[in-house]
């Protein structure tokens, strides 16, 4: 018997996600929450946006939430939020989902890919000073320029 026939005899495979058990905890409320959507025609937006709104802000005590599309577009709203946009510069970890790096593009600014790992971890460090460095020397020229006119 070969090694390949002995691996695929034993080894079962492992999905990457599996939802199911998560789902059959929650079932029952995600389709009536579907069909009351469905039936008030409110795809976008609407009353229970708002109610998600509110009880997740009361959930995680702050004034306000606002409901987006996707982890993508959130991503890319907390950017702006934070006037990053063209010049700046965002170090993700190589390992991250594509969509963290596409919310930094569609911010206008540009990710930095840096090793995360344990024994690496050390290059993300250097990785995000190298990336202050440039920023400040780029906002001393700035600053430099508009002085000398
Ligand atoms: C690390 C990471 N960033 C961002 C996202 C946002 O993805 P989406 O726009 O599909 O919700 C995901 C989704 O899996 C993610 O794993």
């Amino acid at each position: 018997m070969s090694d390949a026939t002995l691996r695929s005899d034993t080894l079962a495979p492992v999905p990457l996600v599996d939802l199911k058990a998560a789902h059959a905890e929650v079932a029952d409320a995600v389709e009536a929450g579907w069909k009351r959507v469905i039936e008030n025609t409110a795809f976008v937006l609407g009353p229970d946006v708002a109610a998600f709104e509110a009880e997740f802000a009361a959930y995680c005590g702050v004034r306000r939430c606002v409901g987006v599309a996707n982890g993508t577009d959130a991503l890319e709203l907390a950017l702006r939020a934070l006037d990053i946009g063209p010049g700046d510069e965002v170090v993700l970890p190589a390992n991250t989902f594509i969509a963290t790096a596409l919310a930094v593009l569609r911010a206008g600014a540009k990710p930095v890919l840096a090793d995360c790992d344990d024994e690496r971890r050390p290059t993300m460090r250097r990785r995000i000073e190298k990336v202050q460095r440039r920023s400040v020397r780029q906002r001393e020229d700035e600053e430099a320029r508009a002085v000398s006119g």
